[in-house]
């Protein structure tokens, strides 16, 4: 979809559809009042009525007869009170999913007041939401039962500075974009998006892009003492693949951020074998590392001064004659020896080699991310991805920095204790813990791979990379996480400008 910034005002743009937000609880004003003025006061109508009452994201479709525009469509923002820049994205995005529906294919977003003095942030939700709200899940049906039509869309700048809103669009899009360009890897069935497949993405990104990259494959994971990542792979047919990309943003410097994603591409739990129900869901098991490569395609497009790598280590999980069993001891490349009791806990196995190259490649700050513990869909639900890490000042600055991002992170305890329960008889670690808090445990096992000198980010994506009902705003299935978080970090480690979308510089 196409995103541009106009000069034309509320009631002079011709389009398809205007899209205008309303408050809740309050007389109309702005754009809606314009509009309702034009139209001899049909929105007030809308609201009058009670058809909505201009909760988040409630919509209501006015056809304006005779008039530039074809027709309005009110989207309920909720009480003035309560607005927050980052509601644009949801804003623009159910906007962009009702439309489509309705076949229109040219949209006006005006903005709402408050976008005054945060040009460059409202535009870039605005142009990352519509890009998003045109995801669907429907890939492969042949006919498409539901057709996505908005193919322009255009923010109505009036009075708002249209340099900061350009900047912002451009911003909004390369995010858009990597979100859906995550999210199309994520739902694509584990038989077309095998580790072979997820390292020709990333090679298509880097080619793109200018980002070097460094595919390991099995040979070259040995040779370099991967024996844990390798584990997970022995029983599958697809050739792992340990991807490499790397950003130098600021070649000056030695800091390097790593992001590290698991890629495990279909998890069937291995011998210790998952049941059948939902298993299909599992491949989406590689959505860390699909939030990796995307977001490294967008951090190379918007050029942040820092130098980040991305790395993905990628397998399937399977059953087999090849198989890793459970009692089997594996060694990671640090030397740590690994006793294996449930080879469904495998996304920590490739973890750990991620980190542990993370380390070679001279990472001074790591942040993994990983669909990892269904334990942490019982903690949590869909509501938050837990963050744990080893260094809180650098927790701390991570959830400021991604607050606004339209994603929501919510800070888990490490205590020792969760060590304690890794500790095996006959190894120096194992690879499971027991029920008792499965996802801080699991945390506690990477923890093992990361020196305490390092800050270190643990992101457990497990229920809110995908979800199974839809919303206003986003298709069901694959959400994107952690794409806008990863990117909005970065941003702020390097010391994203004062204008900046998401205000992040202000939370350093
Ligand atoms: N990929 C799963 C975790 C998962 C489960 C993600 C459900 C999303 C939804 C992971 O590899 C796994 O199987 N974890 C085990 C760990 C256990 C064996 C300690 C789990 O959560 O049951
Ligand atoms: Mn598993
Ligand atoms: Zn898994």
């Amino acid at each position: 979809m196409q995103v541009r910034i106009v000069h034309d005002t509320p009631v002079a743009v011709g389009t398809g559809a205007l899209v205008v937000p309303v408050f809740s609880g309050e007389a109309l004003a702005g754009a809606a009042a314009d509009v309702n003025h034009l139209l001899d006061g049909a929105i007030a109508d809308v609201l009058d009525s009670g058809e909505i009452k201009g909760k988040p994201y409630e919509l209501a479709l006015v056809h304006a007869k005779g008039k530039p525009f074809s027709r309005v469509l009110v989207v309920g923002l909720g009480e003035r009170k309560n607005y927050e820049p980052g509601m644009l994205a949801r804003y623009a995005g159910a906007a962009v999913r009702y439309l489509s529906r309705r076949n229109v294919s040219e949209i006006a977003f005006a903005l709402p007041e408050q976008a005054k003095g945060a040009e460059a942030e409202s535009a870039s939700f605005v142009a990352e939401g519509a890009q998003a709200g045109t995801f669907e899940t429907h890939i492969y049906q042949g006919k498409p039962e539901k057709p996505s039509v908005v193919k322009e869309a255009v923010i109505l700048a009036g009075n708002l500075d249209a340099a900061e809103l350009e900047q912002g669009l451009r911003r909004g899009l390369v995010l858009g974009e990597a979100v859906n360009f995550a999210r199309r890897m994520a739902i694509t069935p584990a038989s077309d998006m095998t580790p072979t497949h997820l390292a020709a993405e990333a090679a298509k990104v880097a080619k793109e892009t200018g980002l070097e990259i460094d595919v390991l494959d099995e040979a070259r994971a040995r040779a370099e003492g991967m024996g844990s990542f390798l584990s997970v792979a022995a029983g599958s047919a697809q050739p792992p693949k340990f991807i490499v990309l790397t950003y130098k943003g600021d070649p000056a410097s030695k800091e390097l951020l790593a992001l590290v994603g698991k890629g495990i591409t279909f998890d069937t739990g291995g011998i210790s074998l998952k049941p059948p129900e939902r298993m299909e869901e599992m491949k989406y098991d590689m959505s860390g590392g699909a939030g990796v490569i995307a977001a490294m395609g967008a951090i190379a497009k918007l050029k942040p001064k820092i130098n980040v790598v991305g790395i993905v280590p990628a397998t399937e999980n399977m059953p087999g004659g090849k198989a890793t069993k459970p009692g089997d001891i594996v060694k990671a490349m640090n030397g740590k020896t690994i006793e294996i009791i449930n080879t469904d806990a495998e996304g920590r196995l490739i973890l750990a080699d991620g980190l542990c190259y993370a380390k070679k490649l001279g990472a001074t700050k790591i942040v993994d991310t990983a669909t990892l513990t269904g334990a942490c869909v019982i903690a949590l639900g869909h509501a938050a991805t837990a963050a744990v890490g080893n260094n809180d000042a650098f927790l701390e600055q991570f959830l400021a920095a991604v607050k606004h991002s339209g994603e929501r992170y919510w800070h888990m305890p490490l205590f020792e204790d969760y060590g304690k329960q890794m500790k095996s008889d006959i190894a120096d670690l194992k690879n499971t813990g027991g029920r008792a808090a499965g996802t801080l445990t699991a945390a506690a096992f990477l923890s093992a791979f990361v020196d305490d000198a390092t800050p270190w980010i643990h992101l457990d994506v497990a229920g809110t990379a995908y979800l199974e009902s839809e919303s206003a705003w986003q298709a069901k299935g694959p959400t994107g996480t952690p794409v806008r978080a990863l990117v909005a970090f970065t941003e702020a480690l390097a010391g994203a400008p004062a204008a900046h979308p998401n205000g992040v510089a202000a939370a350093k």
